[in-house]
């Protein structure tokens, strides 16, 4: 059950949609009414996934709805890689380079990835297509190397193959071309 507030407290519509703050209010009814801040993670996850990135207007409004000091939502922000700290390209590509992989090729595959696309860890190509992040374990540690795509598609053994195909798929997704 979600908590009514107050008029004055009520979401500004430039920060986020009323379909955001309906998906929000369906994981503050998880929780008991006095922790709000327990749905932080989600309401992070609902704000991203409708702006682009955790701008520090979102995280204000975040906190707002929540109840909770900003700070408390930025320590969560900038703690989980998940979570876009600054505007990304279309396609974010988080590589796990954690020991476990790094002992299995993760930073070969990461070090492959950049010199294909021709940035480094937290940077986007000029054509704003893909960001390259580094990430911590995946749990798929036995796959390694692994990487993810925009949170949610899990790559497995991750070849340089393997890369220039993800790469070439995701391009033709885009309607451009980046050669192999
Ligand atoms: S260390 Fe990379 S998935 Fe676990």
């Amino acid at each position: 059950m979600s908590v009514q507030l107050p008029l004055t407290e009520q979401p500004k519509a430039s920060v986020l949609s009323a379909q955001a703050y309906q998906k929000i209010d369906r994981e503050l009814a998880k929780y008991p009414a006095d922790q709000r801040q327990s749905a932080v993670m989600s309401a992070l996850a609902i704000a991203q996934a409708e702006v682009g990135w955790i701008s520090p207007e979102v995280e204000a409004e975040v906190a707002r709805y929540l109840g909770m000091p900003a700070i408390a939502v930025h320590e969560v922000a900038t703690f989980y890689t998940m979570y876009n700290t600054r505007p990304t390209g279309r396609f974010k590509i988080t590589v796990c380079t954690n020991l476990p992989c790094a002992l299995r090729s993760g930073n070969h595959a990461a070090a492959y990835l950049k010199s294909k696309l021709g940035v480094g860890f937290n940077e986007t190509t000029p054509d704003g297509l893909f960001t390259l992040k580094e990430g911590e374990c995946m749990g798929a540690c036995g796959d390694a190397p692994v990487l993810l795509v925009n949170n949610h598609r899990m790559c497995s053994w991750m070849s340089n193959d393997q890369i220039d195909a993800l790469i070439n798929e995701l391009t033709a997704q885009a309607g451009g071309s980046k050669g192999a």
